[in-house]
């Protein structure tokens, strides 16, 4: 449980909003749980922010954080908060506004490595220095029990009516592993998680269909935020023992979803958060519940709108040219 001494949380209680156009799509009600306004764009603040504000209370001094993207801006904002330095090591695949955006939070960036993985083994090597801590960005209990809290605002919106289903994006599982011990905290455990990967990112995936942990040979995914090559093993866990329905798209029809959600919401989020999104606009939940993978739903569609900063109008054009698009 988050305990009060640890501070005023650094995350905001997110809307719950409903969608129109998804619902329309889906033929059920689809409600948004808008994380992509939360401080720096996504649901990360809410598990970076909690395993960042213990640490702090623990006494270390300086926090190391290996990211591609929205966990590194999760922990700088995180440090800039609480007062401590933050270095963020990233692979050379962050583009320039996101290492701008680090920087402008205070934090100090190192760039190595072609994927997050290879940013992670050199993160490791900079917290071995006494008083300096690591920070996972996505395999870590507390950063679990930090994502869990968007299942207590779930609780507290939807009052007795449970969830039909919960649409969420995997990358390396935290929040998928977050959102299933909010779930068995509320008594919500029966509810089913419809976790969305991209063909090249699709670790989780390919750990089901193995029946063990896989590490992929490389992240060919434009989503670079759900690039990590092996799922936390929590969340491999989970999926085997919890409802959870794993399920890939291709990154067209990432990009496509994101598209489509500007033009219906007028928001612009990551190729990450279209994954889950084009669980919708692809068809995939009218065609699970036809395949009889998905019971019919007794209630709201949670679309997890997990948000990310790695998206402008000109990279969402970058990425449609690149994928045969225009
Ligand atoms: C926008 C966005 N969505 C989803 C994810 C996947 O989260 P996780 O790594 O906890 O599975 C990430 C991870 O960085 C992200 O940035």
């Amino acid at each position: 449980m988050m305990d009060p001494q640890d501070g005023i949380p650094l995350h905001i209680v997110s809307p719950l909003k409903e969608s129109l156009a998804l619902s329309k799509l889906a033929g059920i009600q689809v409600l948004m749980k808008l994380e992509n306004i939360q401080p720096v764009g996504s649901f990360k603040i809410r598990g970076i922010g909690h395993l960042c504000q213990k640490l702090a209370k623990e006494g270390f001094n300086k926090f190391v954080c290996s990211s591609g993207g929205n966990a590194g801006l999760a922990a700088s904002y995180a440090c800039s908060k609480l007062g401590v330095p933050a270095i963020i090591v990233v692979p050379e695949s962050t583009t320039k506004p996101i290492i701008h955006k680090l920087q402008e939070l205070g934090a100090e960036v190192v760039i190595t490595g072609k994927v997050w993985d290879d940013a992670d083994a050199y993160a490791h090597r900079l917290t071995e220095e006494p008083g300096s801590a690591y920070v996972s960005p996505f395999n870590h209990p507390l950063v679990w029990e930090g994502h869990s809290s968007l299942i207590f605002e779930l609780k507290a919106s939807l009052g007795n009516q449970k969830p039909g289903a919960l649409v969420v994006a995997v990358g390396g599982g935290g929040l998928l592993a977050g959102l299933v011990e909010g779930l068995i905290k509320v008594g919500w455990s029966d509810v089913p998680i419809i976790a969305m990967e991209t063909v090249g990112a699709h670790c989780l995936n390919a750990a089901i269909q193995a029946g063990k942990s896989v590490t992929l040979p490389d992240i060919t995914s434009i989503a670079k935020c759900l690039g990590a090559k092996t799922v936390c093993d929590r969340a491999l866990e989970y999926a085997r023992k919890y409802k959870v329905i794993s399920v890939t798209v291709d990154d067209r029809d990432a990009v496509q979803a994101v598209e489509r959600f500007l033009e219906d919401e007028l928001m612009l989020v990551e190729a990450s958060c279209g994954a889950a999104l084009a669980a919708v606009y692809s068809g995939h939940i009218q065609r699970l519940q036809k395949e009889g993978k998905l019971e019919p739903l007794l209630g709201p569609l949670i679309m997890i709108v997990c948000g990310g900063s790695a998206i402008s109008l000109s990279e969402l054009q970058k990425f449609k040219s690149q994928l045969g698009m225009l």
